[in-house]
């Protein structure tokens, strides 16, 4: 008899039902737990797994990689630069070549229209490192990192200040409606998410007794979150909507007064990375340079309080990428969840 997850890809967590998304969280929780006891869990042992980023990656990257390594797999980073998807083969002739020789592929890119495609034709698992329209990974992660603060999910609410348009905004709404957490987010008019995505949240959220709200109201938005999670202003591939977005976007900003303005005492800050919250970077740098601002989407102050849990986050990425990879690709047995 199969696992339910066996040969599945991780595209986008619409596929995936509550118990589905919550045993993947548990699994993650679970695995955590053996690599900190130190315990073998070499589910992919002797498989290939090819890592294609046609963009740049921190997080992703090195979670994709010691996962697969701790998982008893090789791993292969393939580029932008390094292969000829897109450019000399088609995304259908490459998902054939890879699918023949890997055991299962990851890629971050823009579109999700490719990593669908490589599904389709690799016939290996695939899962989406993020797209423009989703970021599945991060979630397993994100409500990993949330269910060990508050020990529980359904019931929560997150407020999600900032760019209500974006991957992380997409995925953090549906994922909260399929899972019964509340979500708010909390954005410009200018910025509310898709109206498809909205109605698709508002479904899961009628079936899973969650709640969808979107709003340019941040004093109502915040008002008792559990979770303040925010994302970088702007994603990448938009850097020419800097100063617009600068402009729409710092009365949104997770500062120490939006925190308060929760009345939470138990509240957490969440942000996926990597943030601009000082000018120790180039980026920041040139953004104080050009538009006097020296933090954006998070203060430092907040991001280096005891509400801040991005670096559980962080870390939880490896967790969460280790269960995805296991479950789909893995040599074990997972009954009907
Ligand atoms: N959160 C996240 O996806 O981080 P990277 O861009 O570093 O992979």
């Amino acid at each position: 008899m199969y696992s339910i997850f066996q040969g599945r890809s991780f595209l986008a967590e619409k596929d995936f039902s509550q118990a589905e998304l919550q045993y993947l969280i548990d699994f993650a929780q679970h695995l955590k737990e053996m690599k900190q006891q130190h315990l073998p869990h070499q589910y992919l042992a002797g498989k290939n797994i090819a890592l294609l980023f046609e963009k740049t990656s921190t997080r992703t990257r090195a979670a994709f990689t010691v996962a697969t390594t701790d998982l008893g797999a090789h791993p292969e980073f393939l580029g932008a630069n390094d292969i000829q998807l897109g450019t000399k083969e088609s995304v259908e002739d490459t998902g054939k070549v890879l699918g023949r020789m890997f055991d299962g592929i990851e890629y971050r890119g823009s579109s999700q229209s490719v990593v669908t495609q490589l599904a389709e034709s690799a016939g290996v698992p695939v899962w989406n490192g993020l797209t423009d329209a989703w970021h599945p990974t991060q979630m397993i992660a994100d409500f990993l990192t949330i269910q060990e603060n508050f020990g529980n999910l359904a019931g929560l609410t997150i407020a999600y200040c900032g760019d209500g348009r974006n991957n992380v905004a997409n995925s953090l709404l549906v994922t909260s409606a399929i899972l019964g957490v509340n979500i708010r987010i909390v954005t410009p008019t200018t910025l509310y998410p898709d109206d498809q995505i909205v109605a698709l949240g508002h479904n899961y959220a009628n079936q899973s007794g969650g709640t969808v709200q979107i709003t340019d109201q941040v004093a109502e938005g915040v008002l008792g979150a559990d979770v303040i999670y925010t994302d970088v202003w702007v994603s990448m591939g938009e850097e020419a909507q800097f100063e617009a977005r600068i402009k729409q976007l710092l009365p949104y900003q997770v500062n120490q007064q939006l925190i308060e303005q929760t009345k939470n005492e138990q509240v957490i800050f969440m942000h996926c990375l990597p943030a601009f919250h000082d000018t120790q970077t180039s980026y920041g740098k040139e953004a104080a340079a050009t538009y006097g601002i020296q933090e954006m989407e998070v203060t430092d102050e907040v991001f280096r309080s005891a509400y801040a849990r991005q670096f559980d986050q962080a870390e939880n990425r490896l967790h969460a990428i280790k269960a995805i990879m296991a479950a789909t690709a893995g040599n074990l047995f997972i009954p009907k969840v």
